[in-house]
């Protein structure tokens, strides 16, 4: 069975007796409910490293009072079995209160890459997966740290954290696992319903058509325009963004048209739940 540390003092015992063999360390951050998708991240990581941490935190802070954070799916036990089966060497899974002890008092903010798209409609989010993505940089102490570029955003929030704070841990991206259908796996996929299932299949398809009208130098308003009223029409409820933007830093085409490596990046409703997906231009 996979060992499981409660504490960060647990954890840094393993890892330190790790370092004292010379072995490396990789980590993989997630909110559990684990899919092929992060497995996928455990595999990335075991290429880089000679010992792999996983945590499991469903991170409070990075959900608004509204959101999810309460029938956020948990699973540890089998979670716990993935990983082991995976090859995985330590899974750390906090309580709240050892992350967020009484008195914590701390905020960590990342400008840049975080503006607009998700903190449009999410403001709390960045806030929250940067300071619980310090925490566990810090208390991990890895050499590699591995983020799946499913969510897009995060993946240039976090790489932009460890530069501005000095985290020596290498940020490492990977790409989307995907069902059959292209649907980019999601622990949240778990709320849907078959009938919800047929629309959010759809989601991929119609960001691949539009980002084949974008690299072909379609100007970018229309071709955002119409994939939005697509996502409408093949049965999502409501829109937050589908928007075509600079791979390298997310900011805007100022022309209009598609002149460097490029993603288009969407998310909506079906539902109760939000889903986001982005692919490259
Ligand atoms: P979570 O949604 O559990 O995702 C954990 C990691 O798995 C993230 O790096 C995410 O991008 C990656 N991931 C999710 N689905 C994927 C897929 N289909 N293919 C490839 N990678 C995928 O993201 C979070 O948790 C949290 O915000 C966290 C970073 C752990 C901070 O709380």
């Amino acid at each position: 069975p996979l060992p499981v540390a409660r504490t960060v003092r647990e954890l840094r015992q393993t890892v330190r007796s790790w370092r004292e063999e010379r072995l490396t360390v990789g980590f993989v951050p997630t909110m559990g409910a684990l899919h092929e998708g992060h497995i996928g991240l455990v595999r990335e990581a075991l290429g880089r490293a000679d010992r792999v941490v996983a945590s499991i935190f469903v991170n409070p802070t990075q959900f608004a009072a509204h959101e999810d954070l309460g029938r956020y799916p948990r699973q540890e036990a089998r979670d716990a079995e993935l990983l082991a089966q995976a090859g995985c060497h330590l899974l750390f899974a906090p309580d709240a209160t050892e992350m967020y002890p009484p008195g914590f008092s701390t905020r960590v903010e990342v400008d840049g890459p975080s503006a607009g798209l998700e903190t449009d409609f999410r403001p709390h989010f960045f806030g929250g997966v940067a300071l619980v993505v310090a925490k566990l940089l810090n208390q991990v102490q890895a050499d590699v740290a591995v983020f799946g570029e499913k969510d897009y955003q995060q993946l240039l929030v976090v790489r932009r954290l460890a530069r501005d704070l000095d985290i020596p841990t290498e940020i490492v991206g990977a790409p989307t696992a995907r069902d059959a259908h292209g649907l980019a796996l999601s622990s949240r996929n778990a709320y849907l319903s078959d009938a919800e299932l047929g629309v959010a299949r759809r989601l991929n398809v119609i960001l691949r058509d539009a980002a084949t009208q974008a690299a072909a130098g379609r100007p970018l308003p229309g071709v955002e325009r119409d994939a939005f009223a697509a996502l409408l029409k093949a049965g999502f409820e409501r829109v937050d963004y589908v928007s075509i933007r600079r791979a390298d830093d997310l900011a805007a085409f100022r022309d209009g048209v598609v002149d460097a490596p490029a993603r288009i990046l969407a998310a909506a409703w079906l539902g109760k739940t939000r889903l986001i997906d982005n692919l490259p231009v």
